[in-house]
């Protein structure tokens, strides 16, 4: 792919990486993903924002095979899907200096070879002119190291905010439009890689409110060219509210578990809460950490292996975890057949959700009246529990 002009001397270049299945080893992206940097042309200074994936060196200096001098290279974050290139081009610009943030530099010299005397920290506010284009920087941490910045470049209304607003999303074309596709991709990307910093998240949304943006560019993914798109979802996605509404991770050997899964599935719905089922044997994890943004309550349904939880199930609650997503409630519901610590081991991994346990339901075989029972009394306790969350606060009295 050549670069592309998106403003008179603002450029994308990069790469689409069409093949990419997986991103940290962890969430699939089904439709692969890029790694966009950009070149500001002012009429004084030249700065390249953000570079590509180590493994893509090669394509990026190609596309600047024809960019005489480069001033800057503004790191946004120091992660090596988007420097792996800085010591290429700073040695064939032996002129550029490296702007980062003070954590950054640090991080960057922990991970790349790139001597300290060619970078140069900026302050939270901090503006750079390239001339007759300036460059703001916005301090932004945790999107998604701690080290991370956005810049905003004024004359062109442009918000360049590598991780943050991301979608693992490979596409020939620029600009994301309201395409529901990359809507998709940005909720599966804010799912797996966004959701663990919702607070700070919430932070950065109110910094950049005053800003009067025509384009937002990240680093992955196509760029916004209605911002308003893909903010509005972020504010909906970090929102503080839940949603009425069940996600069941679960596993089933012998069926006991899926009749009750079954089961608790139905008595909600009975009592107007919805639930997504997730069978861990098939399920895309993608799919999961994406219900988890703002359901209500998890339920965990295991059988037992070995006295413990299924493994597909202690993955799933250590995703569900590390994730840390809004949720206010949590059950285990499963089957054992001479014994089970597998609830205990449930509730010991998961230190990081705040949730409040509302109980456990085990079967010894297969499902009895008893074991259903338990299950509609348990979804007796979810759907009160949700009415209450979801209830509107009290009319303020009125004063005449
Ligand atoms: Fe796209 Fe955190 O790197």
């Amino acid at each position: 792919m050549n670069a592309r002009q998106i403003r008179e001397r603002v450029q994308w270049l990069g790469v689409i990486d069409w093949n990419r299945r997986m991103f940290d080893a962890l969430i699939p992206i089904p439709d692969g993903t890029s790694y966009n940097a950009y070149l500001v042309q002012g009429s004084e200074k030249t700065a390249l924002l953000d570079t590509v994936d180590t493994a893509d060196v090669a394509t990026l200096m190609a596309q600047l095979a024809h960019v005489p001098t480069i001033h800057y290279v503004v790191a946004h974050h120091a992660e090596q899907d988007h420097s792996g290139a800085i010591p290429a081009v700073l040695q064939k610009y032996p002129e550029a200096q490296v702007l980062c943030t003070p954590k950054a530099k640090e991080l960057l010299i922990d991970h790349l070879p790139i001597a300290a005397e060619r970078i140069q920290t900026v302050a939270d506010g901090a503006t750079v002119s390239l001339g007759d284009k300036t460059l703001q920087f916005i301090q932004a941490p945790w999107v998604h190291w701690p080290e991370t910045m956005l810049t905003y470049l004024r004359e062109d209304k442009i918000l360049f905010t590598c991780d943050l607003f991301g979608a693992h999303f490979a596409t020939s074309a620029l600009y994301a439009g309201d395409e529901p596709a990359i809507y998709e991709a940005a909720k599966r990307y804010y799912a797996g890689i966004m959701m663990i910093y919702r607070k700070q998240i919430q932070n950065h949304l109110k910094k950049i409110q005053p800003l009067e943006l025509d384009l937002i560019a990240p680093s992955h993914g196509p760029i916004y060219n209605n911002p308003a798109h893909i903010l509005d979802a972020y504010r909906d996605w970090t929102a503080d509210g839940v949603a009425n509404h069940v996600v069941i991770p679960c596993v089933s050997m012998h069926g006991s578990t899926n009749l009750m899964v079954e089961h608790l599935i139905g008595a909600l719905a009975d009592r107007g809460v919805t639930a997504d089922k997730f069978d861990l044997t098939v399920s895309d994890p993608g799919k999961l950490a994406m219900a988890l943004i703002d359901a209500a309550t998890i339920v965990f349904g295991t059988p037992t292996l070995n006295m413990g939880p299924h493994p597909l199930v202690l993955a799933a609650t250590h995703l569900a975890d590390a994730l840390r997503p809004k949720l206010r409630y949590a059950a285990i519901i499963g089957s054992f057949g001479w014994g089970s610590k597998a609830p205990d081991t449930i509730a010991a991994l998961i230190p990081n959700l705040k949730v409040e346990t509302l109980g456990t339901v085990m079967c010894k075989g297969v499902p009895k009246a008893d074991t259903f029972a338990a299950l509609d009394a348990l979804a007796d306790s979810i759907a009160a529990k949700h009415a209450a969350l979801l209830a509107p606060p009290p009319a303020a009295p009125v004063v005449v």
